[in-house]
């Protein structure tokens, strides 16, 4: 992916990618259903055009964090079951249900909240979550995840639709807690299956489902594999996964620095011999985390060259060599492949001390996200 004209600060989205990560996690599952999760603007890639791409490779529901993304998902015109994470106040219980999302509920408060507020003719579809060890929404009690599903089933105006829970270290392979938490679903599950046979029994997401055949269910809330990066934080091709973003800026100078010299903020960086700095117009304001400065390296004319000085709000100054061939108005490429080098957002996370949830989440609405330029080259 290769930007033809100068392009300030720019995330190309191969939503390609995403349909076809989405396909690839669904013939993992079987016959398990895949729920892509587009919370958080699609993890920094776009909620809807990733919805409509993971529809299109395989998925049967959406999950987001909020109401408000449940409704902006809605006006977009995405039409699937969509299932609200996050925890709801009246006002967000309002909203999602005129979205015609389902709901997480772990109280009987809430469930009789959610009973008043629903209609009859349209009944709120209730996920009973069972917090087996994630320590965050949930109930520890099983007794009170059925108790809560049984009022449900009683309820005019309610509907038990699914049993789930959520895993707090499916990434970290060597961790047996992972196998503790299962250890805990699986009879509250199977209980909750015979009670509610239409009901829908997820657990995993994407590192748990990668992980384990016996943690899909029946569904497998999958975020992070869909837009092509690890779960495990070391390298999406290994899975093959195909990462669906770049990060893209352009040299808007390049200027000679002497030693004694320095670029940026606090005079951080001063070159050991005569060099060529080139100046990106983009920043942390754009989410190139300040944390990468003097670590990251970005890709230039097929190369990496080192990012140099601390990073600005607005400006990224990067060492490009004595008699450099780097010109002004080059494209640069801060996240994605260049000929054969490619800079991963797993990369960039473990340097700026983060995981690649944050790196690509992270990148602001400033940045315009659009389709690839070029075609991806296989
Ligand atoms: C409850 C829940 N399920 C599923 C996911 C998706 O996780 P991942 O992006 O690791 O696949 C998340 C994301 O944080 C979540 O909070």
């Amino acid at each position: 992916m290769t930007a033809t004209a100068p392009a300030r600060a720019v995330a190309y989205v191969d939503t390609g990618a995403v349909e076809r990560n989405c396909a690839l996690l669904k013939a993992r599952l079987q016959d398990a259903e895949l729920c892509a999760v587009v919370k958080a603007d699609g993890y920094g890639h776009g909620a809807t055009a990733c919805a409509a791409a993971a529809v299109a490779g395989g998925a049967t529901w959406l999950a987001v964090a909020t109401a408000a993304e449940a409704a902006d998902l809605r006006r977009d015109g995405v039409g699937e079951r969509l299932l609200v994470l996050g925890a709801l106040t009246r006002a967000d219980l309002e909203l999602a249900l005129t979205a015609d999302a389902d709901l997480v509920a772990w109280r009987e408060d809430f469930a009789r909240l959610a009973a008043e507020v629903a209609s009859g003719d349209r009944p709120a579809r209730l996920h009973v979550k069972l917090d087996t060890g994630m320590g965050r929404l949930g109930t520890r009690d099983p007794a009170e995840a059925l108790r809560v599903a049984a009022f449900a089933q009683a309820a005019d105006t309610l509907e038990p639709a699914g049993l789930m829970t959520h895993f707090a270290t499916a990434d970290v392979l060597e961790s047996r807690f992972f196998d503790e938490q299962l250890a805990r679903f699986t009879p509250v599950a199977e209980e909750f299956r015979r009670l509610y046979p239409q009901a829908v029994v997820h657990a995993a997401n994407s590192s748990a489902m990668l992980r384990s055949r016996g943690a899909h269910f029946d569904m497998a809330r999958c975020g992070i594999a869909i837009y092509g990066l690890d779960p495990f934080g070391k390298d999406a091709l290994e899975h093959g996964l195909e990462p669906a973003l770049e990060l893209h800026s352009y040299v808007a100078d390049v200027k000679e620095v002497a030693p004694g010299e320095t670029v940026g903020y606090g005079r951080t960086w001063s070159p050991p011999s005569p060099t060529n700095v080139a100046v990106l117009p983009l920043g942390y304001g754009d989410g190139y985390r300040r944390a990468l400065s003097n670590k990251a390296d970005v890709l230039i004319r097929g190369r990496r060259r080192r990012v140099v000085g601390t990073i600005s709000m607005d400006n990224v100054t990067v060492d490009v060599g004595p008699d450099t061939d780097v010109r002004r108005h080059d494209d640069v490429t801060l996240i994605g492949a260049q000929d054969a080098e490619r800079v991963s957002a797993e990369e960039l996370a473990r340097l700026a001390d983060t995981i690649n949830f944050e790196i690509a989440t992270g990148i602001s609405p400033r940045v315009p996200r659009l389709p690839p330029i070029a075609p991806r080259v296989p």
